[in-house]
């Protein structure tokens, strides 16, 4: 039997189905309401089940094995598979994370995100409706900041769309169907508008990760040079294991409705960078402009950062700052963790992990 098999969990109250459980929030939900005493179902894409070692190892490395949780292979894009496990779990909530999350990607692959990110909430939405399971289940919608674009910051509920991406322009219409399913056949169904959420978790690929794993390996010795894109991009970054707490809050609500996360608080890449080297007690300094800036150790001179135009987005989102005020009214949603904290946990763990891959007697945790 494949080592993540069918085996269920005991003494559980409520069913809930995470699509893309494999993935950051996928991982930190799940802990998240297994604690809470869930039966937790988990879809997840063929190549993280056939690969679990790599596909699965943010459940593992939360300690989630297959006596925690469920895990069904299959595809959100794969509308009567995605209607058939939902007649067969019968889950009370379902949580969309599904996605291809990567903007930079999306612009290469924008028919592809499109399909995922668009068609696949539709997928779980026509299901509900066909299957009438409107009064039964209540669906939460991973919407994105993202959606925002090039909208000036703040940004709340009510600050009007401008994506700047395939990938923005994907998530608001899955936005919208959530809000017309909604509207149209009275579903549970609420957006959660997230500002970037991130952890020790987070995918090498996404712009802090990157910076938190070269600066922990740029102290070990085992690299050189980190190379980012544009360092001037604001982002509001919080700590991921706040958010799906939101998104679970979100569902505890009578009506369905539309909510921002965010910290409130924006910084830019390159304070993400300075913050990360000053954690392990090296201070950048800047010079050059444009790609040919880079950054230096102040104490050595030795080179830490460097630019590469390829890294650079076609259309690029300059300022997200979110207000989640409603949120904290109305879910009595607070984050945890703010800038400081989540680089410093950040850089942390993967200090932490590269000891490890070294053969350290130190143990990997996600901390937080
Ligand atoms: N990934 C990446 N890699 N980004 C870089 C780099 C680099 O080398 N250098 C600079 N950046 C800049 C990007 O241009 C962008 O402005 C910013 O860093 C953040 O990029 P990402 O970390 O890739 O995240 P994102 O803001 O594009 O998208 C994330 O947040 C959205 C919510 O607003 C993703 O998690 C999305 O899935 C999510 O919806």
């Amino acid at each position: 039997m494949h080592p993540w098999g069918e085996t269920l969990m005991f003494g559980a109250k409520k069913t809930a189905l995470i699509t893309g459980i494999a993935g950051q929030d996928g991982g930190y939900l799940a802990e998240f309401l297994i604690r809470k005493g869930y039966k937790v179902h988990g879809l997840v894409r063929w190549d993280s089940y056939m690969d679990p070692a790599d596909g699965l190892k943010r459940l593992e490395a939360l300690g989630l094995t297959d006596a925690a949780l469920t895990l069904h292979q299959g595809d959100v894009t794969d509308a009567q598979a995605v209607t058939a496990l939902i007649k067969a779990i019968k889950p009370d909530e379902i949580y969309n994370l599904a996605a291809l999350s990567h903007v930079a990607v999306s612009f290469k692959t924008p028919a592809v995100t499109m399909e995922i990110n668009t068609k696949g909430t539709l997928a779980i939405l026509e299901a509900i409706r066909i299957l009438d399971m409107e009064k039964t289940v209540r669906m939460y919608q991973a919407s994105s900041s993202e959606m925002f674009g090039s909208a000036p910051a703040p940004q709340d509920e009510n600050t009007p769309f401008q994506p700047c991406s395939p990938y923005g322009v994907a998530k608001l219409a899955a936005y919208w169907l959530v809000k017309t399913y909604r509207d149209a056949y009275g579903i549970h169904a609420s957006n959660g508008i997230l500002f970037n959420h991130e952890s020790p978790a987070r995918g090498e690929d996404f712009v802090t990760r990157k910076i938190t794993k070269a600066v922990a390996a740029i102290e070990g010795g085992s690299r050189e040079v980190l190379t980012l894109g544009n360092l001037e991009s604001m982002r509001d970054w919080g700590h991921a294991r706040d958010y799906v707490e939101g998104m679970w809050l979100m569902l505890r609500q009578e009506r369905p409705d539309d909510y921002v996360l965010a910290t409130g608080q924006a910084h830019s890449v390159r304070e993400f960078v300075e913050r990360a080297f000053a954690q392990i007690g090296t201070t950048v300094v800047w010079s050059g402009s444009g790609v040919e800036e880079t950054g230096r150790d102040k104490r050595t001179g030795r080179l830490l950062v460097s630019i590469d135009p390829a890294l650079f987005r076609p259309k690029e989102v300059n300022h997200l700052l979110g207000n989640a005020r409603k949120a904290q009214d109305a879910l009595n949603w607070l984050p945890k963790y703010y800038f400081d904290d989540l680089v410093a946990d950040m850089v942390n763990a993967d200090r932490a992990l590269l000891w490890r891959e070294a053969g350290g007697d130190s143990v990997w945790k996600m901390t937080g």
